[in-house]
C-alpha cells in the first residue's frame, strides 16, 4: 500500500508589508514548522504585494511573488487565503470585495474596514461560502474575538469595555509617570509602529472607536452604526489631568464602553478616570485589556500588547491557521466567526441620557464667591458635588479649580457647563473627564 500524500500547503498571499505584513511573514517563517505540526499541513506564502515590494525587511521572501500590484495576489490561483494588511477604507475594501467575491477566505487587520463595511463583507463572505475573520483589528495580540465568539458562546454578554488603543495608553502612562510632552510621546508611539499612519485616528479616539463597534456587533448581535457612537480623544487632557486624578486616587485610560442598556446599548470611547484598584488601572504603556462580562461567567479579562508587529501578527497568523484547517477539512465557513450569529438592530442610547460621575476642571477667578456660584449651579442641575480640590495660583488671577461630582446624567452636567460658562467667572471650557467603576 502506498503511503498518504501529505496535504497540499495552504497558499497565503499578503497584501501590504507594512509593519503588521512584514511581522506576518516573520512569524510564518519562524514558526511555519511549528503551525504545520499543530494544523496537520503546511502554510505557504505565495504572493505578497506592496508599494515598495523590494526593501530590505529582513525577512527572506524569495520564494514569494513580490509585486506591486495587489490584484496579482488576490487573483493568483494559489493563493486560498487573502491577507489584508493596507489599511484604510477604499482600496482594502475593494481587495477584500474582490477575494471574497472569488470564493477566497479573507483576514485582515482592518478595523476601519469593518466598523464601516463590517456588514456588508459578513453578508458577502456567506453568500460565497468563505470566512472573513479579524482578530487582529481589536486588542493587537489579545485573542478577543474569539474569547467573544466561541470562549463566551453560552453567554448572554452584559458588557464589554477596556482599553483598546495602544498609543493613547501609551502616552496617557508616559505623561502621568515622566509628565513627558504629548508630542514628544507620541512622535515616539509613531517610531515604535504603535500609531496609525494617520495618529488623528488614535488621538481623536477614532480608532478606539472602530474597536467598540466591532466589539459592540458581536456582543449583542447587532449592527452598529459608527456614525452614532460618540467619541472624544485624549488631546484635550493634560499632565495637571493626570496629576489631580493621581492625587483623588484615580487614573485615566481612554477607555472604549459597550453595555445593554435595557433594549438598547451604550457604546461610548472616552478619556475615564478609574479607581486605581480598578482592574484596568494598572494596564500600562502599548498594553490593551478588555472586560467581558457574561451572564453566566461574570467578569473575564483579556491581557496583552495591543499594537505592534508581531503581537499583531501573532492574531493575523492564528486566523489563518484556522482558516487553513477549515479549508482542509471542506468546511471554510466554520472559521468565521460571525458565521452563525443572528442579527437584531439596537438602538444607542444617546449621551445625554448617560449616567456616570464627573471630573471637572474649570480655569477660574481666584475670589470670594466663585465656587458657591459654581456649586449652586451644579446643584440646580441635581448635580451633587463629591470633592472639590484647587491648585494654587498658576496664573495670573486665575486657578485650577476641580470638582468631582457623584454620578450625574450627561445631559444635567452639559446644561449645567454652558451656565456655569455664561457666569462670567470661569475661563475657556471646562475640561470633562467621566469616573467610572
Ligand atoms: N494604532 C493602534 C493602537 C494599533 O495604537 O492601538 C493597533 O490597532
Amino acid at each position: 500500500m502506498s503511503p498518504t500524500p501529505p496535504p497540499p500547503p495552504t497558499g497565503i498571499g499578503i497584501l501590504g508589508l507594512g509593519t503588521i505584513g512584514t511581522g506576518t511573514a516573520r512569524v510564518l517563517a519562524d514558526n511555519g514548522a511549528l503551525i504545520a505540526d499543530r494544523i496537520g499541513h503546511p502554510l505557504r506564502l505565495v504572493a505578497a504585494a506592496d508599494l515598495d515590494p523590494d526593501r530590505d525587511r529582513g525577512v527572506d521572501l524569495s520564494s514569494c511573488l513580490l509585486t506591486t500590484h495587489p490584484e496579482r495576489v488576490v487573483d493568483h490561483s494559489d493563493v486560498a487565503v487573502v491577507v489584508e494588511l493596507i489599511g484604510g477604507t477604499t482600496l482594502a475594501r475593494d481587495l477584500v470585495v474582490r477575494a471574497l467575491s472569488a470564493g477566497k477566505s479573507v483576514v485582515t487587520a482592518n478595523k476601519a474596514l469593518l466598523a464601516h463595511h463590517g456588514d456588508e463583507l459578513t453578508r458577502l463572505a456567506a453568500a460565497n461560502g468563505v470566512a472573513l475573520r479579524f482578530e487582529a483589528a481589536v486588542g493587537g495580540g489579545i485573542p478577543i474575538i474569539k474569547a467573544l465568539t466561541k470562549g463566551l458562546i453560552a453567554n448572554r454578554i452584559e458588557a464589554v469595555y477596556g482599553i483598546v488603543n495602544g498609543t493613547c495608553n501609551y502616552i496617557l502612562t508616559e505623561m502621568a509617570t515622566t509628565g513627558a510632552p504629548f508630542e514628544r510621546v507620541l512622535a515616539e508611539a509613531s517610531r515604535l509602529g504603535y500609531a496609525e499612519a494617520d495618529p488623528t485616528f488614535d488621538i481623536e479616539g477614532i480608532d478606539a472607536a472602530h474597536k467598540a463597534a466591532i466589539l459592540a456587533r458581536l456582543a449583542f448581535d447587532t449592527p452598529v452604526d459608527l456614525a452614532a457612537i460618540p467619541v472624544e480623544g485624549i488631546s484635550k487632557l493634560a499632565s495637571i489631568d493626570t496629576d489631580f486624578a493621581r492625587r483623588l486616587g484615580y487614573v485615566v485610560k481612554l477607555v472604549a464602553i459597550a453595555k445593554r442598556a435595557g433594549p438598547r446599548i451604550d457604546v461610548r470611547v472616552h478619556p475615564t478616570m478609574l479607581p486605581e484598584g480598578h482592574l484596568l488601572a494598572k494596564v500600562d504603556g502599548v498594553f490593551n485589556a478588555v472586560v467581558v462580562k457574561g451572564d453566566a461567567v461574570g467578569e473575564t479579562l483579556y491581557y496583552g500588547a495591543g499594537a505592534g508587529a508581531m503581537p499583531t501578527a501573532s492574531a493575523v497568523v492564528a486566523d489563518i491557521a484556522e482558516v487553513a484547517t477549515a479549508l482542509a477539512r471542506g468546511d471554510v465557513r466554520a472559521a468565521d466567526p460571525c458565521a452563525h450569529r443572528v442579527v437584531e438592530r439596537r438602538e444607542l442610547l444617546p449621551l445625554e441620557e448617560v449616567e456616570t460621575g464627573y471630573y471637572l476642571r474649570f480655569e477660574v477667578q481666584d475670589r470670594p464667591g466663585v465656587l458657591s456660584r459654581i456649586s449652586g449651579v451644579l446643584g440646580s442641575h441635581q448635580i451633587s458635588i463629591a470633592q472639590v480640590r484647587q491648585h494654587g495660583r498658576d496664573r495670573e488671577g486665575t486657578v485650577p479649580l476641580v470638582i468631582l461630582t457623584h454620578r450625574a446624567r450627561e445631559g444635567s452636567v452639559r446644561a449645567a457647563l454652558v451656565e456655569i460658562e455664561s457666569l462670567g467667572v470661569t475661563e475657556g471650557a471646562a475640561v470633562v473627564v467621566r469616573v467610572e467603576g
